[in-house]
């Protein structure tokens, strides 16, 4: 069942960064777990769009449901928010998902988050839950931008270290920095493997210690390189990812197809061109089928298979869950000619 919220707040993080804040529903209050994301619906000239956003706020410890949008360029639904929405806005969200989350089973004494930009979103929402609610384990922020004026969230992790001083450390990376002696945690450039080695020094394990990293597909590599290369594992490292990434040498066999696709009672014929997945070209076609994450991660774009051959490209989490003939049609390319799915 979706919610309709109301805009409470807009809050301008940067020059191209808002916050929304949104009041909880009267009645019916909306749970979450400090970093889930909320998929926020809007029409806009008749057509739907859907986004999810990664709560920046964290349950227990912020009254409002906070998410925290970065514009993109020439990018629709992050420009309108930067731009349209305001205060008193009704927006329809779905119901909170998502699995990155604080992992309460490996009795972490220590956790990195590494972030770039608007990735910062999730990362800073379980770190205030870790602040909160954990009082054992000290929390080591990475975090890239490329200068003091477009670092999203400054001052409340300023807030954040003056309040936890003595287990919460950030470090800035800026790429347009000259570099003051003075600030020991202020270093020029991006986080790399070298640096994250460098960060990694003290630890002689990866025990106890976890990693959530969000931010580009760089930062991801060169955080799991340093821990491989450190530990000889990548254990405890957790990630999100806001865009799906896909190899252009896995579409070597993908042809541009005609896939019949049955929603709802109706059969629609859609010309799946290559490169685009079939949740895109039924969306093309102004076809309202349910999707949110578009990465493969959230399953409510799932399909079955009902004759032909299709593959899955993008997806960075093994997805044990679907069945013989399910595909998340997000992620999905036909193979074949003669593809027929049902959702
Ligand atoms: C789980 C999840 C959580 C997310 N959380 C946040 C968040 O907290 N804050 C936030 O700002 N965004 C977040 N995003 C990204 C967000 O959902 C949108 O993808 C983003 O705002 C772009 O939407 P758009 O309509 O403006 O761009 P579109 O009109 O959809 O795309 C325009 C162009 O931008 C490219 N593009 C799409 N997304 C991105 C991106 N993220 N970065 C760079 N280029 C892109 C597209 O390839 C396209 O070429 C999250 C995404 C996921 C999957
Ligand atoms: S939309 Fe989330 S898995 Fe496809």
């Amino acid at each position: 069942m979706n919610y309709t919220l109301k805009v409470a707040e807009v809050r301008h993080e940067t020059v191209d960064t808002v916050t929304l804040c949104f009041k909880q529903p009267g009645l019916k209050k909306i749970k979450y777990l400090a970093g889930q994301y909320l998929t926020l619906i809007f029409r806009i000239n008749g057509r739907r769009f859907i986004r999810p956003y990664s709560f920046s706020s964290c349950p227990g410890v912020d009254s409002f449901l906070e998410i925290t949008v970065k514009r993109v360029e020439n990018g629709l639904i992050s420009n309108h928010i930067n731009d349209i929405v305001q205060v008193g806005d009704s927006i329809e969200v779905m119901p909170p998902m998502g699995d990155f989350i604080f992992e309460e089973k490996y009795n972490f004494t220590d956790v990195y988050f590494w972030g770039v930009g608007s990735g910062i979103t999730p990362l800073l929402s379980i770190i205030k839950y870790i602040l909160a609610e954990k009082n054992g384990i000290n929390v080591f922020l990475n975090y890239g931008n490329r200068n003091h004026e477009s670092t999203i969230f400054r001052d409340q992790i300023d807030q954040l270290k003056a309040k936890y001083a003595n287990r919460f450390l950030v470090r800035h990376f800026h790429t347009k920095l000259t570099v003051e002696e003075e600030k020991p945690h202020l270093i020029q450039g991006r986080i790399d493997q070298k640096k994250a080695l460098e960060i990694l020094g003290n630890h002689t394990s990866q025990d106890h210690v976890g990693h959530y990293i969000c931010g580009p597909v760089g930062l991801k590599e060169s955080v799991k390189n340093a821990i491989q290369s450190k530990f000889g594992n990548v254990e405890n490292v957790f990630s999100e990812d806001f865009e799906l990434i896909k190899d252009p040498k896995d579409f070597e066999n993908i042809h541009t197809q005609n896939v019949t696709l049955n929603f709802q009672g109706n059969s629609h014929m859609l010309e799946v061109v290559k490169g685009k997945s079939i949740l895109e070209a039924a969306l093309n076609a102004d076809i309202e089928i349910p999707y949110s994450c578009q990465t493969g991660n959230c399953s409510t774009c799932k399909g079955a298979l009902l004759k032909g051959e299709v593959k899955m490209i993008g997806l960075t989490k093994q997805r044990d869950d679907l069945s013989a003939g399910e595909y998340l049609l997000c992620c999905t390319h036909p193979l074949t000619e003669n593809v027929h799915i049902e959702i």
